[in-house]
């Protein structure tokens, strides 16, 4: 009985600790409003519904990885019902199209596999093709591992790869896209993981196959820290354009990403969604919150939680500019094959482009 007893407490730390929920009760305490940012009036039960409620998005373009399930489709029908046109991804174009189908609005199915580069190269073709400016590119896709066993994919660690380095290309071959926008907006969904599960030591630069100490939840936190960390240098790199980039943490919400879990390790992650969890409504609400807010026109590099822009205390990297500068190097040098040179966007560059499309 009691052994019963801890391990169920063992499989709940363990199955909320998957989607950042070990400091469900700290929640608050650990973190402060980040300075120079407007505050929102939303809040962690805020919907995606309401965050936008009085936000047109007519004319606007959005592109959401990961449109099938979840956040994602969810991000996906908000945007489309607010007047967006929405290009949703799916490893499975069919997936892609269902979804699509499955909302009131205008949308373009495409397909993506963020492990394969190749695909993200001809889904970014694909984009690019339409001549459109992006206003919204929300990297909101993701990969949680379950069973503890490590994968490799082009010897690199597939949580990075997928969550991290697939979103790093896409985000590369569509930002002349972003800059011809009025205002372009890349938000990057990681998850609160980056400092509760990353390794202690942040991004393992030494080590990207994981050949220590690997779990899931650590390889995942660190595709988050990635995630933020990607984020924070873009925004540094996108200074003086229009273009911003944000990362954030959606919430704890029940939705598909325990696919790889048992289904002892998917009750358990259900019932810590179910106590301190969101909706997936509410999981949806950071997302379309920074993608849309005319208050965030000029915010970037931040990181958001509940709405919000937070600053994490503690020991994390999330801030840490170094690592993130290395980081960025080492994901270009690590991608270089499938990477274009994007020109700088300037104002002449800017005009050439409008022009063109
Ligand atoms: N749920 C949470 O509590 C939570 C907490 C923190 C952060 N997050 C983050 O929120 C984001 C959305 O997650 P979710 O909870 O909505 O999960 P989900 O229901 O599993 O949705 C994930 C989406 O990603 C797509 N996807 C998975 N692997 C892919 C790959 N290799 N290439 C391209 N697309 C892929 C899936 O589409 P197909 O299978 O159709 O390809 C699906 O549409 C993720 O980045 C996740 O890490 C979630």
């Amino acid at each position: 009985m009691v052994a019963m007893t801890i391990n169920r407490r063992r499989f709940l730390a363990y199955a909320g600790a998957a989607l950042g929920a070990t400091q469900i009760v700290a929640c608050g305490e650990n973190k402060l409003a980040t300075e120079g940012i407007p505050r929102s009036r939303f809040t962690g039960k805020s919907t995606a519904e309401e965050v936008t409620a009085a936000i047109d998005l007519a004319g606007k373009v959005a592109v959401v990885t990961g449109c099938t399930s979840g956040i994602g489709l969810e991000t996906m029908r908000v945007l489309a019902g607010r007047g967006a046109y929405v290009l949703g991804t799916s490893r499975s174009l069919k997936r892609a199209e269902d979804a699509c189908r499955s909302v009131t609005g205008v949308t373009s199915p495409l397909s993506l596999d963020l492990a394969d580069f190749d695909s993200v190269v001809r889904c970014a073709e694909t984009i690019r093709s339409m001549r459109l400016p992006i206003d919204m590119l929300i990297c909101n896709a993701g990969y949680l591992g379950g069973g503890n066993k490590k994968q490799l994919v082009n010897g690199l660690e597939k949580h990075f790869v997928i969550n991290h380095l697939g979103h790093f290309i896409l985000v590369n071959r569509l930002l002349d896209r972003l800059v011809i926008a009025k205002q372009g907006r890349i938000v990057v969904v990681a998850s609160r993981t980056a400092y509760t599960e990353a390794p202690a030591d942040g991004i393992q630069f030494d080590d990207l196959g994981f050949a220590n100490d690997y779990s899931d939840l650590r390889a995942y936190g660190h595709s988050k820290l990635a995630n933020v960390l990607f984020s924070l240098r873009l925004s540094e790199l996108l200074r003086g354009t229009r273009i911003t980039c944000n990362s954030l943490h959606p919430g704890i919400v029940d939705t598909e990403i325990d696919r790889h879990f048992n289904s002892v390790m998917q009750f358990g992650l259900r019932v810590v969604a179910a106590v301190g969890g969101k909706t997936i409504e509410q999981g949806a609400a950071t997302s379309c919150y920074v993608a849309t807010s005319p208050a965030l026109a000029t915010t970037s590099g931040a990181y958001f939680e509940d709405c919000n822009a937070v600053t994490v205390l503690g020991h994390n990297h999330l801030y840490n500019v170094p690592m993130s500068e290395r980081l960025l190097q080492m994901s270009e040098e690590i991608t270089a094959d499938f990477l274009v040179d994007q020109k700088e966007p300037t104002k002449e560059n800017l005009l050439d482009d409008r022009a063109a499309t």
